[in-house]
């Protein structure tokens, strides 16, 4: 009697690959990531996980934050998290950067890495660079015992579960989660927001799983788009504000696992120089989740589209009816506070990677020249 599936099969839970069940895991991970964290009421946030007293987060004057790839992506996203909620100037760098260029580094400083495996060689030595400049290091890593976990002066550990396909999804969106949480706490610490503008940072977080649950129920129909799109060699991504850094992640994801180049661009960016480069034909990926930033992204899609773009526009619910005047095709995610909106609009973009990796016959667990974890230089 021989039963033919092999562990593997059995971990993927029913999913073809590691990287749709991870996909799919996200509601999950933003329940367990936020879980013990919300008070009941729903109106303070708790990090008993961090050792720093509120006297020495009170101390601090200015933030790195310091990771590669996709975490990268996530500090890019908890720069705009801690400048808006905490109004305190934050830096993003790449670690292998970072590391080699004598950052200004004082007491009063703090660094933020983001690992999702806790290991990568560069964001480790940032760390310990920092340390040795007399700064404290707060780390946000899926891996509890990992090495940026150990050495790190304070962690923040997400809850996402093991992440195996090698493009990251489910950690990255969970980084966010806790730049989120670690945003309304040190605002709540501060003062810089009131009680009320905390619960409703709290509230608006509590409903994401939901809306990540209705964004997956529509999976689909990004699979149309993908395979327009695999057939393609080059694509942008544009938006502004947080979009701009969704965008990043969005092309990122796309290049390491359909290997189509892409490239992001902060949109009001596009004319100067790169808006040569779409023709009749490229494939435009516009993030509208920002509202008050909504015109002038209408005006740089229609920038694209007299070049000829056939452009997606990922929006908030609501604008479908007149948006499909200006775009050729549109996916629309559920509302929430603008600051939060990476949390959802990133789902789609993962889909669009995926299902484009997937009708170009890609390993989109193991894409070619990739390592999950970069433990050399
Ligand atoms: C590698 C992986 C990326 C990841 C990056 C940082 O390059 O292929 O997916 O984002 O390392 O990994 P970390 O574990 O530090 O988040």
């Amino acid at each position: 009697f021989h039963v033919d599936w092999d562990l593997m099969t059995a971990e993927k839970a029913g999913f073809d690959h590691f990287m749709l069940k991870e996909v799919h895991e996200q509601p999950k991970a933003y329940r367990d990531t936020m879980r013990g964290r919300i008070s009941d009421d729903g109106r303070s946030v708790a990090m008993p996980e961090l050792k720093m007293t509120a006297e020495q987060l009170k101390g601090i004057n200015r933030v790195h934050i310091v990771a590669c790839g996709t975490a990268l992506h996530a500090g890019l996203v908890g720069k705009n998290v801690i400048e808006s909620l905490v109004r305190i100037p934050v830096e993003t760098d790449v670690a292998s950067e970072y590391r080699y260029r004598s950052p200004i580094i004082t007491p009063e400083t703090l660094v933020i890495v983001v690992s999702q495996s806790g290991e990568t060689a560069d964001t480790l030595a940032a760390l310990r660079e920092a340390q040795r400049c007399g700064a404290r290091v707060l780390a946000i890593t899926n891996v509890v015992g990992s090495s940026v976990a150990r050495e790190a002066d304070d962690v923040i550990i997400t809850l996402a579960g093991p992440e195996i396909a090698v493009a990251s999804t489910k950690a990255y969106s969970s980084q966010l989660i806790a730049f989120f949480l670690f945003g309304a706490f040190w605002a709540q610490t501060l003062g810089t927001k009131s009680e009320a503008q905390v619960a409703q940072v709290l509230a608006a977080m509590e409903a994401l799983p939901e809306q990540v649950e209705k964004i997956l129920a529509q999976a689909e129909l990004l699979k149309e788009v993908a395979e327009s799109i695999s057939h393609h060699s080059s694509l942008f991504f544009i938006g502004r504000g947080v979009d701009y850094a969704v965008a990043m992640e969005g092309s990122l994801k796309l290049k390491e696992i359909s290997y189509i180049h892409s490239e992001a661009y902060a949109a009001g960016e596009l004319k100067h120089g790169t808006l040569a480069l779409i023709e009749e034909g490229t494939p435009v990926i516009a993030l509208l989740s920002q509202e008050d930033l909504y015109e002038k992204m209408l005006s740089n899609i229609k920038e694209t589209k007299a070049r000829g773009a056939d452009v997606l526009g990922i929006l908030n619910e609501g604008h479908e009816a007149e948006i499909s005047k200006s775009v050729d095709r549109y996916f629309a995610i559920p509302r929430t506070l603008p600051l939060l909106t990476p949390a959802l609009s990133v789902i789609p973009l993962q889909l669009i990677s995926y299902y484009a990796s997937l009708a170009l016959g890609h390993d989109v667990d193991k894409p070619r020249n990739l390592a999950k974890s970069v433990t050399v230089e």
